[in-house]
């Protein structure tokens, strides 16, 4: 049959049937420059079996990537892995159009596809660790409550050994490949990397427990297949083995120094804080908020031991790029982080105390009290700020040799 959109095979029994956003730039406040995919797949056995959907304005895009293979109306079940809308929006019209026998998910999954949709069609709950013995195949469902969402849940085909991670070990990067190793390495991952910072690090400890309960469960993987970006089908250990390394949190010798600067004066600290950490011997990433957006941060820190933060006072205040990145570093809750605040103020002097109190809240370990300059700093104070690089690289280098 031919259709504008076509499927891609990945298994025996499995093909993608996703879209492609080329076009996405923001992905709930996650910048998104590379676009998205949002993958969904269709089983093919002795019955048709659609796992997952994908964004709502792209429900013609997945049927007819479906239609390039079976008519839609010959899907038997669906089993939806998570309920946020990028996964769901195209949930309804689907059932609406294909009339499936059965749709699955989690129980959370059922309690939040309910609240988003509230359709008359019952939604079936499959506990964790169920098996679903649907078209001649054994389908084994696993709560992953929080990753991302209370209701997401991965599916496990051991026909094809072949797993449905959902989010985990997805990115936001449009590609005509489909594989992530037809992609450059760099690129998967840089982008790899900015998921996991952006979406996932809150939930690194659950990662680590759902790590060591695949790897319990003594089952083979040969497949990855996430819900976004490409799917992994060679050297499974490193994407396993990076999402170990990120998921500790383990700090390096990096310091990254995010400021921005209203008339210039905070930016001559920042550059004198890299001067002092420099000097020390830590790797610095100095970042203008100015050139970089909250995303970049988190990405960057996802490695790094130390966070210092730098303002200008404004209305008695931080800098509203400054609140903005604080508020969004303190959501995802990164760990293991020293640091400082400084800035820069006319009168009030408020703003780099601000930060210091927001940086407490990130439970960030100060190493000194907040170090700011009137107006502009002259020499003598740069020689300060210049000291202050050089006491958090110190005190960091005592952390990553383990005397935190
Ligand atoms: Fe890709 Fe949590 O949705």
């Amino acid at each position: 049959m031919s259709e504008p959109f076509e499927a891609v095979k990945v298994s025996e029994h499995v093909y993608w049937v996703g879209a492609i956003d080329w076009g996405i730039t923001d992905f709930h406040g996650y910048s998104t420059k590379r676009g998205s995919t949002y993958n969904a797949y269709l089983i093919v056995a002795d019955d048709i079996i659609l796992i997952d959907t994908v964004k709502a304005p792209f429900k013609a895009e997945l049927l007819s990537r479906i239609s390039s293979v079976t008519d839609p109306k010959n899907i038997r079940y669906i089993i939806s892995n998570h309920s946020e809308m990028d996964h769901s929006g195209s949930l309804p019209g689907v059932i609406a159009e294909v009339q499936p026998e059965t749709v699955f998910a989690s129980p959370k999954g059922v309690e939040a596809l309910g609240a988003h949709f509230h359709m008359d069609t019952e939604i079936v709950p499959v506990k964790d660790s169920n098996e679903l013995k649907l078209g001649g195949l054994s389908l084994k469902c696993f709560e992953t409550r929080m990753l991302h969402w209370p209701d997401s849940m991965i599916t496990y085909v051991p026909e094809d050994k072949l797993l449905f991670s959902q989010d985990g070990f997805g990115m936001h990067l449009a590609a005509s490949d489909r594989f992530a190793d037809e992609i450059p390495e760099s690129k998967i991952l840089e982008e790899g990397t900015k998921y996991y910072a952006n979406i996932l690090l809150p939930y690194s400890p659950l990662i680590l427990k759902l790590l060591e309960r695949v790897a319990g469960l003594g089952v083979e993987i040969d497949v990855i297949c996430p819900d976004h970006g490409p799917i992994w089908r060679e050297d499974l250990g490193k994407i396993l083995g990076l999402y170990e390394q990120w998921a500790k949190q383990e700090p390096t010798d990096k310091v990254v120094i995010v400021y921005d600067t209203m008339w210039g004066s905070t930016d001559m600290m920042a550059r004198a804080i890299s001067e002092g950490a420099e000097a020390e011997g830590s790797k610095v990433e100095v970042m203008s908020l100015k050139s970089h957006d909250r995303s970049e941060v988190v990405t960057e820190l996802l490695d790094a031991g130390a966070l210092v933060v730098g303002t200008p006072t404004i209305n008695n205040g931080m800098f509203p790029t400054v609140a903005d990145v604080l508020t969004y570093i303190k959501g995802l809750k990164p760990k293991n982080l020293i640091g400082a605040a400084f800035g820069s103020y006319g009168w009030s002097g408020q703003g780099s105390k601000l930060v210091n109190s927001m940086l407490e809240e990130i439970k960030v370990e100060l190493v000194s009290e907040p170090v700011a300059a009137k107006y502009v700093p002259t020499d003598a104070d740069l020689l300060e700020f210049r000291a202050l690089g050089s006491t958090v690289a110190k005190r960091l280098k005592e952390v990553v040799q383990g005397g935190r």
